[in-house]
Formats: structure tokens, sequence, C-alpha cells
């Protein structure tokens, strides 16, 4: 065995990669060209650049789908401008936030103390009033003469969290600050996000506005050309790979981190097959397996309420290929029973079972039943191969052992021969 084993290690290292460097397919990877965003990197040029004249330049609000460069473009820019500022000794500072880092911005306190802390003041994790944490970011940036250009990405995510207050609070900054002065850069990846913002929140963070609009299938492959180019071996990609991987990403919206992620997984799966070169069936094979680990990922990050009502969901299944919500209610209900929750209403379960519908863990259809009315039948979107790995999942997120699921369903066969009919309303 451990002959087999060395000798699969000396393969390993003697078989030949299709990369040269796989992290230039990262998608934290900050690349050297950015192609296709040439005006809305020059629009965010104009915009700013009276802060290098320490005027304090509008705030802006950027939006655009996933994956359509908000990013990349926007810390292209800045490092652009960073650096001509510090060429001729300019006091501007670029501040950047991802709002969807979880314990930077799950509050607002949080939020502002990482701020003080950037700028050099340390504040305790918990236990300052907000008021004086605020104080202390407002201090720590009046120190000194200076323009700021505060970047928050992914605000939409912040204000989903900690509400829209604190877009408010930083947009008045100014008024209390002697010395310096800050611009605020708002990203979202929301489009209707700004208008769930109170009127007057938007209107100070969207004195500017700039739409990031998705590539299309063409640009796309410009943008993946450009970085497998460094990422692969000379011939290591089969002709039509990257065309197909864009015109996958295209499908729904055009979307770079989709494409790249493709291109990677694709490049992951030719070589742990033994191929040399990245063929166009490997997409598939990538595509199929991206959408898998998506599914898992979707399941694992819901709700426990979630996850009581798709452990009856699988139980159920286990033993009939389609079925009922009233079922699933009854089974539910029984497994809350055995993790200690208190179950919801069956309303409640019911919009639940159309998240998981939406989310193609379950496929649910209206059936017509004649005089007893309409139903809704449900059958498992989870492919057979994922179930041990939902199964699991389930396991985890509820503490409870396998047994509880199996008893829960060999139960259901003594118990509910025939299926109860259920209206539902429309
Ligand atoms: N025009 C472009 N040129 C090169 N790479 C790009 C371009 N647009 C996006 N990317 C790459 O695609 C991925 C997603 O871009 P990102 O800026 O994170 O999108 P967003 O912030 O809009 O979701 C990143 O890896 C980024 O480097
Ligand atoms: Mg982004």
């Amino acid at each position: 065995m451990t002959e087999e084993t060395a000798k699969f290690f000396r393969q390993y290292l003697q078989s030949e990669s299709v990369f040269s460097d796989k992290k230039i397919l990262q998608s934290n990877y900050v690349p050297e060209e950015i192609t296709h965003r040439d005006e809305q990197i020059r629009e965010i040029s104009r915009m700013l650049a009276p802060a290098l004249r320490l005027e304090r330049p509008s705030n802006l609000f950027i939006y655009g789908k996933t994956g359509s460069g908000k990013t990349v473009t926007v810390k292209h820019t800045l490092a652009s401008m960073a650096a001509v500022a510090k060429e001729q000794d300019i006091p501007l500072k670029v501040c950047y936030l991802n709002c969807k880092l979880k314990k930077v911005a799950d509050t607002e306190y949080r939020l502002i103390a990482e701020l003080a802390r950037k700028f050099g003041k340390a504040v305790p994790t918990t236990g300052l009033p907000t008021d004086e944490v605020y104080n202390a970011f407002f201090r720590a940036l009046d120190e000194e003469r200076q323009i700021v250009v505060l970047v928050l990405d992914e605000i939409d995510q912040l204000v989903k969290k900690v509400g829209d207050e604190i877009i408010y609070n930083l947009t008045r900054v100014n008024s209390d600050l002697a010395h310096a002065q800050v611009a605020l850069i708002g990203i979202s990846n929301d489009l209707i996000f700004s208008n769930t913002l109170d009127p007057r929140v938007k209107s100070s963070l969207s004195e500017e506005e700039l739409i990031f609009p998705p590539y299309n299938a063409v640009q796309l492959q410009h943008i993946l050309r450009s970085r497998a180019s460094r990422a692969f071996k000379e011939s290591s990609l089969e002709e039509g790979v990257l065309a197909k991987c864009a015109a996958y990403a295209a499908r729904e919206h055009g979307d770079a981190r989709r494409a790249l992620e493709l291109l990677r997984v694709a490049g992951e799966i030719a070589e742990r097959s033994g191929s040399m070169r990245v063929e166009v069936t490997h997409i598939d094979e990538a595509e199929e397996k991206i959408e898998r680990d998506r599914l898992l990922d979707v399941i694992k990050t819901q709700p426990k309420q979630f996850h009581a009502a798709l452990a009856a969901v699988l139980a159920l299944c286990a033993r009939k290929k389609h079925v009922f919500t009233g079922d699933v209610y009854e089974k539910y209900k029984a497994v809350c029973h055995s993790t200690g929750q208190r179950p919801l209403t069956q309303r409640r379960i019911s919009d639940i079972l159309a998240e998981m519908d939406m989310l193609g863990v379950i496929n649910a259809k209206v059936v017509s039943k004649g005089r007893f009315g309409r139903m809704r039948e449900i059958a498992l979107g989870i492919p057979s191969s994922l179930l041990p790995q939902a199964r699991e999942i389930i396991r985890m997120e509820l503490g409870i052992s396998d047994t509880v699921l199996q008893e829960a369903a060999a139960q259901e066969t003594l118990e509910t021969f025939e299926p109860p009919l259920q209206v539902v309303e429309e």
C-alpha cells in the first residue's frame, strides 16, 4: 500500500500540469490589464480627479451585476490615482472595505471600529457606545489635512445587515471635520438596492452614479484570453475552449467571475483525468461540478428551519418519488420535535418550500385533484449523486443522527399509506 501510494505521488510529480500559474485564474488575482472598461475607468477618474487638488469629489454610487468588473475597475483606478498622489506628495488616502466580510461589517459598531483602526485609532472590539466609536473615527480622520476616498464594496450587504443609517452618517462626516474631507464610493451588485434606501441617503450617496453593464460573450472571451495566456502552458487549451467558457458565462448575464471559474475548474478536471489539454468536454463537466457545489453551498447557508423542512422532504422522498406539502408539514413537525426546535406554521413552511423550489432543491408542481382541489406535489431536485452530501449537511446543521432521518422515513411508510389530499391556495 505504501509503495503504491508513493508511486502515485511520484507519478503525480512527473505528470505534466496544464497550468503554468493557476492563481492567475483566481478571482482575487489583480490582472495587469483591464479590457472593455475604458469608459468606466475614464468616468471614475474624471469624477475623482478633483481629490488631487484637495477638493472633495462627489460621492459615487456604482452598480452592476456580479462579475461585471466593478471591484477590479475601481481598485485599478484608485491605485493609479494613489500612485500619482504619492509621487506628487498629495495627502490623499484611499480606504477600501468589502462589506461582505464577516466580523468586520456585521454591525455598525464593528464597521466604524474597523475604519477607525485603518486610520490608526485602536478601538476595542466591543463595549463603547456607538457614538464614541464614531468620534474616535472622526478624530482619527481629522488629525491631518487630507482627502479620503472611502470605498464600501458590496454596500447592499451592509445595509441588509445594519440598515441605511450608517451610510447617512458617513455621508455627513464632512460637516464635523475641520481638516479632512471624505468622499464615499458605494458599490452594489444589487441593481435595485438604491431604491430601497431612504431618499435622503440615496441622494447623498448617489451624487454621481455609474452603471456597469454585463459583458457580452465576445468581451468575456477577450478577458479569458488575456488571463489564460499566462495561467496555462502553451497549447494546453483545445480550440474552442475559451469560446465555450465565454458562451456559458454569458448565458445568464456576462459574469467574468463565472467565466474564469469555469476555466479554472475545467483545467483541474483535465489535470485530474490525466489529460494534457483542457478539452471542450471538460467545460461541460466543470459547469456541472460548479452547479453541484453551488447547490450544496446554498443548502448549507440556509437557516435552521429550512434545514428541518429539508430533512422532512429528504426523509419522505427516500420512500416515495412524489410527496405532498401536507405530508411534509407533518414530517417537519416530527423533525422539530427531535431537534427541540419550535415548528413554524404551515403557511411559513409553504413559503420555505416555495424557496426550495426556486433554488432547485425541490421541484414542486401544482396538480389538480378533481373535487379535492389543487395541491402541490413535490419531487427532490437534488441529483442523487449529491444526496449523501446533502444528508450530511442536514445532519451536521441540525445535530441529528442518521437514524432520525431513517426512522422518520420508516415511520412514514407505515403511517400514511395513502397521502392525504391537501388543498392549497394558488
Ligand atoms: N475587464 C476585465 N479585465 C480583466 N479581468 C476582469 C475584467 N472584468 C472582470 N475581471 C475579472 O473577473 C472577476 C470578477 O470581477 P469583479 O471586479 O470582482 O466583478 P464585480 O465586482 O462586478 O462582481 C475578477 O477576477 C476580475 O479580475
Ligand atoms: Mg465586486
